[in-house]
C-alpha cells in the first residue's frame, strides 16, 4: 500500500486542526473498510489518514426522546442493539444483512453514509424514519435532513473537514410499521437493489406511507409520487400491482458488474412490494413506537460506550509515519515499531512470522487474513497496525495449548474433513473461536452466519460447519466435565 501518515487524535478539535495542516490532502479513516479498499485500489492518494476511532465525542447509543447515534457506532453494535431491534426493525434489517461479521465488527453507521454509496444500506432506513445527520466543522455544529445529504455517487453535502458527530431518528407513532430488503448476488453483498417501508396505519387505512430505494439511481432516493399514491388508501393486492408498475417508472438503474439495469428496474417493484407487505405486518402486529425504553434500559438517559481500551503511552507520533504500539499479542505483552501504512497483516506476518493468517484478497472479501481483537474477529488485511495499540490479538497460533495441544476447533477440523488445501483453514478457524466464545451451541444457521466472511474454494461449507458444531459439542463436553 502507498506510504500515507496515520494520526489518531483525541477530540474533533485535533482532528480539524489535522485536516487543516494537510490542506485537503488527508482524508478522515472511521472503520476503514472502504477507504482502506480504495487505497488499495489505488483510487485514492491521500497523504495522511486521520483516525475518528478515538474521538468519544462520535460514540454512544443514547435515548433520549429520539434515538441518537455515535457516527463511530460500529454496523455489528447497532446489530445487537435489543432496542432498535425492537423499535427501528428497519434499521437492525439493514445493517444484519450488511458485509460480513468481519467487517460489521470496525465498520461504522457514519463511514456507511459519508462514503455515499447509492447502494448504502443504512441509508433506506434512515431515510423512512426521516433521520437528521448532525454534522460538526471548525466553524460550529448544523443539522441536515438525511433525505438532503446524498448529493451524487461518493458525494455528499459534507463541507471540507467537516465530521458526521451523530444522527437522530424520532420515536415512531404507535401502529407503526417498518421494514428493509435487499437483493444481492449473494447474502451479505452490495446491493443490486434495496429498499425500506415505514407505515402509520389507522385502522385498515394507512395513514402515512414513506418508501426509499438504493441502487436504482445516483443517490439512495425517496418514491414520493408512490408514497402518495397509498396514503389515505387501504393496502390490497390491486394497489400493490399499482406500487409496483409505479416504482419501476420512478428508477433511474444502471447497468454494471452486479446487474443490468433492466433487472434492477423490474426487481425495484418487487422489492418495494414486499417491503411494503411486511412493514404492513409489523404495523399490525405491533404497536411499535409505544416504547422508547430498552430491555434493561435505565429510566432516562442511556448510554451505551463500546470497548474502548486505553491505549498507553507509546512514544510522540508527531510524524504519523510510525509508532511504537504496545499490545498482548497471543497472550504475551508486545512493543513493536510499526509505519503508518503497514496492516496489521503485514506486521504479523513479517514481523512476528505468525504465517498461520493468510493474504487472499487484501479487501475485506475473503477472511483468509482473521484474527480477534479484543475478541472479535476482523480482517487483518484492512486494520490499520496503529490501531491495535493497547487492545489484545489473538492469531490461530495463539489456540494452540500447552506441549503443543491443537484446540477443539482445530481438531475438529482435521478429524471432520473439514480442511483441504488449507489456505482459508486458519481464518475459518478464527471467526469460529469468535462464535463459540459468545455462543456454546450454536446451530447451522448461526454458523453459517458467523462464517459468511470467510471463503473457502475446496471443500465446500459442510465439512466446515459440522466441524464447527462439532467443535461446539466437544467443548461443552468437556466443560461440563471440569465442572
Ligand atoms: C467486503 C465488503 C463488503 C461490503 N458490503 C457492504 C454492504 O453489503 N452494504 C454496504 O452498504 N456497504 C458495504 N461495504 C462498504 C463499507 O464497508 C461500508 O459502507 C461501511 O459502513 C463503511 O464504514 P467505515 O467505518 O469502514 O468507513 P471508512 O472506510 O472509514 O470511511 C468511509 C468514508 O466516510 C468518511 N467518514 C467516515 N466516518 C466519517 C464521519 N463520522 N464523518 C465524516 N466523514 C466520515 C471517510 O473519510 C471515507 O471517505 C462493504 C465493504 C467491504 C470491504
Ligand atoms: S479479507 Fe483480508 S485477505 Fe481477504
Ligand atoms: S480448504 Fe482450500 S480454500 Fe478452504
Amino acid at each position: 500500500m502507498k506510504r500515507f501518515r496515520y494520526f489518531q487524535p483525541e477530540d474533533l478539535s485535533e482532528a480539524f486542526n489535522l485536516m487543516e495542516e494537510f490542506q485537503g490532502k488527508a482524508r478522515y479513516i472511521a472503520g476503514g473498510t472502504d477507504v482502506l479498499v480504495r487505497i488499495r485500489q489505488k483510487d485514492l492518494r491521500p497523504e495522511a489518514l486521520i483516525s475518528l476511532r478515538r474521538i468519544e465525542a462520535l460514540d454512544g447509543i443514547e435515548v433520549n426522546g429520539n434515538l441518537t447515534i455515535g457516527g463511530m457506532v460500529l454496523l455489528r453494535d447497532l446489530e445487537r442493539d435489543e432496542g432498535i431491534y425492537s423499535d427501528y426493525p428497519a434499521l437492525s434489517q439493514a445493517v444484519r444483512v450488511l458485509a460480513n461479521p468481519q467487517v460489521r465488527n470496525v465498520a461504522t453507521i457514519g463511514g456507511n453514509l459519508c462514503n455515499a454509496a447509492p447502494s448504502a444500506d443504512c441509508a433506506p432506513p434512515l431515510m423512512v424514519m426521516e433521520a437528521e445527520l448532525h454534522l460538526e466543522g471548525p466553524s460550529g455544529r448544523r443539522t441536515v435532513p438525511m433525505g438532503e445529504f446524498f448529493k451524487g455517487p461518493g458525494e455528499t453535502c459534507l463541507k471540507p473537514f467537516e465530521i458526521m458527530r451523530s444522527i437522530s431518528i424520532p420515536p415512531a407513532p404507535p401502529r407503526t410499521g417498518m421494514a428493509f430488503k435487499k437483493i444481492g448476488r449473494v447474502t451479505q453483498d452490495l446491493a443490486i437493489v434495496n429498499a425500506a417501508a415505514l407505515l402509520v396505519m389507522e385502522g385498515s387505512v394507512c395513514r402515512t406511507c414513506r418508501l426509499a430505494v438504493g441502487a436504482v439511481a445516483p443517490v439512495p432516493l425517496r418514491l414520493g409520487r408512490v408514497e402518495q399514491m397509498i396514503e389515505g388508501e387501504e393496502i390490497g393486492p390491486e394497489l400493490l400491482r399499482e406500487v409496483e408498475m409505479m416504482v419501476r417508472e420512478e428508477v433511474k438503474p444502471i447497468s454494471d458488474v452486479r446487474s443490468s439495469e433492466e433487472y434492477r428496474r423490474e426487481v425495484a417493484g418487487v422489492l418495494v412490494r414486499r417491503t411494503i407487505g411486511q412493514a404492513l405486518s409489523g404495523a399490525r402486529g405491533r404497536r411499535q413506537g409505544t416504547s422508547r425504553k430498552r430491555p434493561g434500559a435505565s429510566p432516562g438517559k442511556e448510554v451505551k460506550e463500546r470497548d474502548r481500551v486505553k491505549a498507553p503511552e507509546s512514544g510522540a507520533p508527531e510524524s504519523g509515519f510510525r509508532r511504537t504500539v504496545h499490545f498482548v499479542l497471543n497472550g504475551h505483552e508486545v512493543a513493536e515499531e510499526v509505519e503508518s501504512h503497514k496492516t496489521l497483516l503485514d506486521t504479523l506476518r513479517s514481523r512476528f512470522q505468525l504465517t498461520g493468517i493468510k493474504e487472499g484478497c487484501g479487501h475485506g472479501e475473503c477472511g483468509a487474513c482473521t484474527v480477534l481483537v479484543d475478541g472479535k474477529n476482523v480482517d487483518s488485511c484492512l486494520c490499520p497496525s496503529f490501531e491495535v495499540d493497547g487492545k489484545s490479538v489473538t492469531t490461530v497460533e495463539g489456540l494452540i495449548g500447552e506441549g503443543n495441544k491443537l484446540h477443539p476447533i482445530q481438531e475438529s477440523f482435521i478429524a471432520n474433513g473439514g480442511v483441504q488445501c488449507g489456505f482459508c483453514t486458519p481464518g475459518m478457524i478464527m471467526s469460529a473461536k469468535a462464535l463459540l466464545d459468545e455462543n456454546e451451541d450454536p446451530g447451522d444457521e448461526e454458523i453459517r452466519r458467523a462464517i459468511s466472511g470467510n471463503l473457502c474454494r475446496c471443500t465446500g461449507y459442510v465439512q466446515i460447519v459440522e466441524s464447527i458444531g462439532r467443535a461446539a459439542q466437544e467443548m461443552k463436553r468437556t466443560s461440563g466435565e471440569e465442572a
